[in-house]
């Protein structure tokens, strides 16, 4: 638990599953006051909502779009008219289709680029202006992924816009470090979410993946939650433009495990 924590108040994109639903509870025992972002899984969002009041915190669900401008802005009029206040920021909607490259419709491509790369753009967009209007401390987190620096075939699109996400948030931490506003990146591994839920249901696919792995086993959301909440409070307070791998070692080119190569 980090004290600094209490009362702040966040707003999580993608917040209905996953690594979403995962730091919302997390922020809620951290006793945070949380707009939940959902784009179609209201459910979910709710079931979310409950997780943080019952851990201590406050929360609303907001049903938006974060690959347009109004959707952003539609989360933080949310955050300022609910708890008055925005502290920070955690861009983590993300979506991932696998499609050999030369298959790959157009369209499949914007889709998530738009949701992976132009929503966290937005949304630090949104969460700076807000930042610089009330000359306040600010704090940006944004979920990118081991592929952010492992290339990944058939999902080229993803891993172009976890590429993108990194250097985008490098250059913004840049930009406003000297204005107190910090911008880190999560980095997640293979994650024991709905995202992966088919693929780990596959007893090959998980002892494949697992093999990939040197800690060998798949990580646990709240585990990525964990670090969500050490960027956001004080404790790293001079910490900006990393990315936080959390990945039991995923990005250590694990197949020179055992001295091999
Ligand atoms: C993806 C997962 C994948 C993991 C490791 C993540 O970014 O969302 O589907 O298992 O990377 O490859």
């Amino acid at each position: 638990m980090y004290t600094d924590l209490k009362n702040k108040v966040a707003i999580i994109t993608g917040g209905s599953k996953g690594i979403g639903t995962a730091v919302s509870e997390r922020f809620g025992k951290e006793q945070m006051k949380v707009v939940v972002n959902y784009h179609s899984d209201e459910e979910g969002a709710q079931e979310a909502v409950e997780l943080i009041e019952k851990a201590g915190g406050k929360a609303i669900a907001v049903q938006a779009d974060v690959s347009t401008e109004e959707g952003n802005q539609a989360l933080i009029d949310a955050a300022i008219k609910e708890f008055g206040n925005l502290d920070l920021w955690v861009n983590n909607a993300g979506m991932e289709n696998r499609y050999e490259t030369h298959k790959l419709p157009l369209e499949e491509w914007e889709k998530v680029t738009k949701v992976n790369l132009t929503g966290v753009f937005l949304g630090t967009k949104a969460a700076l202006n807000y930042f610089l209007e009330q000359d306040k401390k600010g704090n940006i987190i944004n979920m990118s992924s081991v592929h952010e620096q492992i290339p990944w075939p058939t999902f080229a699109h993803y891993a172009a816009s976890k590429g993108g996400v990194k250097l985008f948030s490098e250059s913004v931490a840049m930009e406003y470090a000297a204005r107190n506003i910090r911008v880190n990146c999560i980095g997640p591994g293979a994650i024991n979410t709905p995202i992966n839920a088919k693929k780990f249901e596959d007893p090959e696919q998980l002892k494949t993946t697992t093999s990939m792995v040197p800690m060998q086993r798949i990580g646990d959301p709240s585990e990525v939650a964990a670090a969500a909440a050490w960027l956001a409070s004080e404790e790293s307070s001079y910490v900006t433009g990393i990315t936080l791998f959390v990945d039991g070692g995923m990005t250590l080119y694990p197949a020179f495990q055992g001295g091999k190569g």
